[in-house]
């Protein structure tokens, strides 16, 4: 049984995947510094959004409120692990997101694309492993330590926090 916490969760994490996807292609197809073209400054300008939303607003959405619902209840040991897993993305996610915007702005230098690859290709590994995490265990968990009435009220403050 899906709950509605979860599957607003499972939404967000898809459309990360989405972009962390199109960002490896990006990376994959672009060996040399890209120029920025309308099309690329559109792609990258949307990249800065996602990612820096998926750090900030989601992350602090499961930290501040999901999690806490898990520690009432004991269950540390999976808290401790995500949160541990979100402090070394966020760095990492804001720096891409950073890159990425003053990309869509005014373009790469050879130090910031060099900077965006490496980041960018760290990122990627960190973020998508943390999402599968999430969508193996978070989301059962969720369904057996929420109850439908605590679902409710995370879902609401999801809704209006996040998006
Ligand atoms: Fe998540
Ligand atoms: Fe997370």
């Amino acid at each position: 049984m899906q709950t509605q916490t979860g599957s607003l969760l499972h939404q967000a994490h898809m459309t990360t995947i989405e972009a962390l996807q199109s960002l490896e292609e990006f990376l994959g197809s672009n060996r040399k510094m890209p120029v920025i073209d309308d099309l690329v400054g559109r792609k990258m300008k949307q990249l800065s959004k996602i990612l820096r939303s998926e750090v900030e607003n989601h992350f602090a959405f499961e930290e501040n409120h999901l999690f806490k619902v898990f520690i009432e209840q004991g269950e540390t040991g999976i808290v401790t692990m995500l949160t541990h897993e979100h402090r070394s993305i966020l760095p990492l996610a804001l720096q891409v997101s950073d890159i990425a915007k003053a990309a869509a702005e005014g373009g790469f230098t050879e130090a910031s694309w060099t900077e965006f690859k490496e980041a960018g290709a760290e990122l990627i590994e960190r973020e998508i492993f943390h999402i599968q995490k999430e969508e193996m265990g978070l989301l059962s968990a969720i369904a057996s330590l929420v109850d439908p009435e605590a679902d409710e009220e995370l879902a609401d403050i999801y809704r209006r926090d996040v998006g």
